[in-house]
C-alpha cells in the first residue's frame, strides 16, 4: 500500500524538498502545508506536482482553534506520516496526541543539547567540539520526543553560525529522507519510549543503531 506523506514547512522547505528528490518508493507526497502563504518552499512543491495549502497562524485566536484546522487540512490527505520541516509552530497536546507515532521533526542539534532555537550559535558559545542535527517523534515537550537518528559534525576553530549551520543543514539533507524511508518500510518501532530501527523488518532480534558518518572535508 502506497503511504500518504504530509509535510509541513514555515520557510524555505530545503528538507522538503530533499525529501521529495530522495522519491521514497512506497510513498507518495500527498501534500505540503504552511502556515505562512511567503514560505519558500510551495512553490517547489507546485512545481512538483504536489498539492499546496497554507493555514496562516495569525487568522486564528488561538492555538487551539490554528491546530484544529491545520489538522483538518492535513487529515483530507490521510497521511500516514505527518513530517515538520522547519515548522516553526509550537504545537498543542491534542494535535500531538492525534498523530501519535506518525508525527517527526527535524531539529538542528544533537538533542537532548541545544532544543529551542538559536542552536548554532548557542552551540559556538558553548565550545562544543561536535554539533549535528537528530530526527525525531515529536510528543508534547519541546524537541524531546524519541530519536530516530543523528548526525554528527565536527565543530572547527574558525567556524561562525554560517558555516556550522551549513554543514548541520548537509547533513539533515541525508538523515531526514533516510529516516522518512525506513518510517515508510514500517522499520522504526517505538519501544519503551525509544524509537528503534530494525535491521529489515525481521523483528527484536535484528535491532540496529543507525550510524550515520559524517564526510564532509
Ligand atoms: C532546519 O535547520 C531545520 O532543522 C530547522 O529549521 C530549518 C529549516 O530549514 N527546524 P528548511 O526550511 O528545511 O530549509
Amino acid at each position: 500500500m502506497i503511504k500518504n506523506i504530509v509535510i509541513l514547512i514555515s520557510g524555505r522547505g530545503s528538507n522538503m524538498e530533499a525529501i521529495v528528490r530522495s522519491a521514497i518508493p512506497g510513498a507518495r507526497i500527498a501534500a505540503v502545508i504552511a502556515n505562512r502563504a511567503d514560505a519558500g518552499g510551495l512553490a517547489f512543491a507546485a512545481e512538483h506536482g504536489i498539492a499546496t495549502a497554507v493555514v496562516d497562524h495569525k487568522a486564528y485566536a488561538s492555538r487551539e482553534a490554528f491546530d484544529a484546522v491545520l489538522a483538518a487540512e492535513i487529515d483530507s490527505h490521510e497521511p500516514h506520516l505527518v513530517v515538520l520541516a522547519g515548522f516553526m509552530r509550537v504545537l498543542t497536546a491534542d494535535f500531538v496526541t492525534h498523530y501519535a507515532g506518525r508525527l517527526i521533526n527535524i531539529h538542528p542539534s544533537l538533542l537532548p543539547s541545544f532544543p529551542g532555537l538559536h542552536t548554532h550559535v548557542r552551540a559556538l558559545e558553548a565550545g562544543v567540539k561536535v554539533h549535528g542535527a537528530s530526527v525525531h517523534f515529536v510528543t508534547s515537550d519541546l524537541d524531546c520526543g524519541p530519536i530516530i537518528v543523528q548526525a554528527v559534525v565536527p565543530v572547527l576553530d574558525d567556524d561562525d553560525e554560517q558555516r556550522l549551520s551549513a554543514r548541520v543543514l548537509a547533513q539533515e539533507h541525508r538523515i531526514y529522507p533516510q529516516a522518512v524511508r525506513w518510517f515508510v518500510d514500517e522499520r522504526i518501532v517505538l519501544l519503551n519510549g525509544r524509537a528503534k530501527v530494525t535491521s529489515s523488518g525481521s523483528g527484536p532480534e535484528s535491532w540496529t543503531v543507525p550510524l550515520i558518518e559524517d564526510d564532509t572535508p
